[in-house]
């Protein structure tokens, strides 16, 4: 029989993964030396936010929340007696509409809400609709009728702090760079203050492999460039990186726009202003099992990056399938590794497998555009531009941002 702990089982139910120390002291220290008076710690777990606050500012009152039950006490047993003195630790679930007056909890009554909220999904149900409007950020559900459980936290937390206080959350690489949620950082932009974006190293979180990222918000400031920074995984940091609003809107990554700069060396253009066309395969990894006909998938890209791959011959049994053909380049779209995943066809045809895009170029272009891919800077730009933990992907239209 196996016995779990506590906390792993609270890992379990509600994705709690307590933030290390220094992460805490990151964001608080991003959030600068606000004059404090009441913080919430929304999703408080043991408290590693809430104690960073309170040995840098001078706290009127803290207020903790969490769903699950050991939290309080982990959190009261964490305080010295002055800091339980002006505690107060709600059990609730912040996915519920959290009415104004519950607790003292009032719309505006906080100066600063911090948060590291759980990373998952859960079913949209209509009374979401309510917390999201009333924050005015949209509703950015998936095709299965799911949403981001952070997106409703950061809502709750624009609902609760007043206009003019700040926000200071570590959020995951969906809300950060998810092409879905980009019509959620329009509005966080256009409503709201987006001053700073610190990418954190990959595993800062014992357990998971998350990407997360501290985001420091002001309520109803106006935004006109934000800063984007990034630790690496020894602790050092890189050059600030300052975009503009609508390169935000699309990501707020440093990794993506740092990379972003070979823009600036003459002659180099975007794949999409070269007119190039990217079309991702169709094969399931079932439908390429029971295949009777040539497929290519990730797994039959050649040794070396940037490479040619020769096909069988041309078939005559075409079907409305995605085909490669020669001087089609091909470029994976998941796989751990899949900067190093680019190939020119040099003949033949095959059916792709929905792990692979084709690219189609105009004529003359193919070997620039698999060199470029293929280049030191092309895998850096593919290796910033892909997403997601383990097996890594990126969107078409991402990958026609590069610049070869
Ligand atoms: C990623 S952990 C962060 C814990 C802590 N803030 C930290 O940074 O170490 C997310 C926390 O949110 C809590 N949580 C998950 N779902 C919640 C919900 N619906 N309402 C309130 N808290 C929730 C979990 O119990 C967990 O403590």
């Amino acid at each position: 029989m196996t016995i779990t702990s506590p906390r792993q089982q609270a890992r379990r139910t509600y994705s709690r993964f307590d933030s290390p120390g220094w992460v805490g002291k990151v964001l608080i220290d991003a959030l600068g030396d606000a004059s404090a008076g009441r913080v919430l710690d929304l999703g408080c777990g043991g408290g590693a936010l809430s104690l960073a606050a309170l040995s840098r500012w001078q706290v009127s009152e803290l207020v903790t929340v969490d769903i699950d039950p050991i939290a309080g006490d982990e959190i009261r047993q964490a305080l010295t007696p002055e800091q339980a003195a002006t505690h107060r630790h709600l059990r609730a679930d912040v996915m519920s509409f959290l009415s104004d007056g519950i607790d003292g909890l009032r719309s505006g009554s906080l100066d600063i809400v911090i948060s590291n909220p759980p990373y998952r999904m859960a079913r949209w149900t209509p009374g979401m609709a309510p917390i999201l409007e009333r924050a005015g950020l949209p509703a950015c559900t998936t095709i299965y009728g799911d949403v981001p459980v952070d997106m409703i936290f950061v809502a709750q937390a624009l609902h609760l702090v007043r206009a003019g206080g700040s926000l200071g959350l570590i959020l995951p690489d969906s809300v950060i760079s998810g092409v879905a949620l980009a019509p959620f950082r329009r509005a966080l932009l256009d409503k709201h203050r987006v001053a700073r974006v610190i990418q954190l190293p990959r595993r800062a979180f014992k357990g998971t492999d998350a990407q997360a990222y501290v985001i420091v918000i002001q309520r109803e400031g106006c935004s006109t460039s934000v800063q984007l920074d990034r630790i690496l995984a020894d602790g050092s940091w890189l050059e600030p990186v300052y975009v503009g609003l609508d390169q935000a809107t699309r990501r707020m990554d440093h990794g993506y726009h740092r990379v972003g700069f070979p823009k600036v060396i003459a002659g180099q253009r975007a794949l999409r202003e070269l007119g190039v066309v990217a079309t991702r395969g169709n094969l399931s990894s079932v439908q390429i099992a029971s295949s009777q006909t040539p497929t290519f998938h990730t797994t039959d890209f050649p040794t070396f990056t940037g490479s040619t791959v020769t096909l069988p011959p041309l078939t005559l049994l075409r079907n409305a399938d995605i085909w490669a053909d020669a001087g089609d380049v091909l470029v994976a779209r998941v796989d751990r590794r899949l900067e190093r995943k680019v190939a020119l066809v040099a003949g033949g045809t095959a059916r792709l497998s929905d792990c692979v895009i084709r690219l189609r170029c105009p004529l003359g272009i193919s070997e620039r555009v698999v060199r470029g891919l293929a280049s030191t800077q092309g895998q850096d730009q593919l290796r910033s531009a892909a997403r997601g933990t383990g097996a890594r992907h990126i969107a078409m239209g991402t990958l026609l941002d590069i610049v070869v």
